[in-house]
């Protein structure tokens, strides 16, 4: 089973509760948090998730851009997020940041940039629920996607066969069959899905379900 997991950073920001109707079709929304520092562009805050909290039963996938995650679980967790992903790259201690996720009751992920090694999330793969494979560097969507870090999909995979992995960044109609034939279980797209004339079309064929 492929999830697509469409990223809010590419929805209409004027009208984020009429953007939510449009993905219905996906159980996973993905919500880039970012805060100018880790990356270099800020988006939403705990405010903005907690009011999309009241429109949808889906599960929302918080990819946390921070270099200070760790002080930021309980907040958003409380704001309404399910999933809760942090980079290996960012300055707090992984097993302390992990820890605190797993306290909070969320499913802990953590994301990796396109230049880090697989290897680096050896130590914590029996911990994960998931993890994020990033194809383009982090801070900005509509960025063309990097194939080369694929094949660390198939590298996490061998490891820890239970584990979800999602590869975000640039992923589109035309590529998201070499996405998913790395062995994917969650294709995150924000520029595919919400500029799409049909958003739920989009997703299935993402997919690769035929339409
Ligand atoms: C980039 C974000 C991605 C981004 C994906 O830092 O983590 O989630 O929104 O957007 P597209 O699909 O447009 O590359
Ligand atoms: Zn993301």
């Amino acid at each position: 089973m492929t999830y697509v997991a469409p990223s809010l950073l590419a929805a209409d920001f004027s009208a984020l509760g009429a953007e939510l109707k449009k993905v219905r079709e996906a159980e996973i929304l993905h919500i880039d948090i970012m805060d100018g520092n880790f990356v270099p562009n800020l988006t939403m805050g705990p405010q903005v998730v907690k009011a999309l909290r009241g429109k949808t039963d889906q599960e929302f996938d918080l990819h946390l851009m921070l270099r200070h995650p760790l002080q930021y679980v309980p907040i958003f967790r409380e704001a309404g997020a399910d999933w809760i992903t942090f980079h290996i790259e960012c300055d707090d201690d992984p097993r302390t940041v992990l820890a605190s996720i797993e306290a909070s009751g969320a499913k802990p992920g953590i994301a990796i940039k396109p230049g880090t090694p697989a290897e680096e999330l050896f130590p914590f793969g029996e911990q994960l629920h998931h993890v994020t494979v990033m194809t383009v560097e982090p801070g900005f969507g509509g960025q063309k996607l990097q194939e080369w870090p694929l094949k660390k999909v198939r590298t996490l995979k061998a490891h820890f066969p239970n584990l979800l992995i999602e590869v975000d960044g640039g992923i589109n109609l035309e590529n998201a069959h070499i996405v998913r034939e790395a062995g994917t279980d969650v294709l995150i797209a924000g520029t595919a899905v919400f500029t799409a004339k049909d958003p739920e079309q989009a997703i299935q064929l993402l997919r690769g379900e035929p339409v």
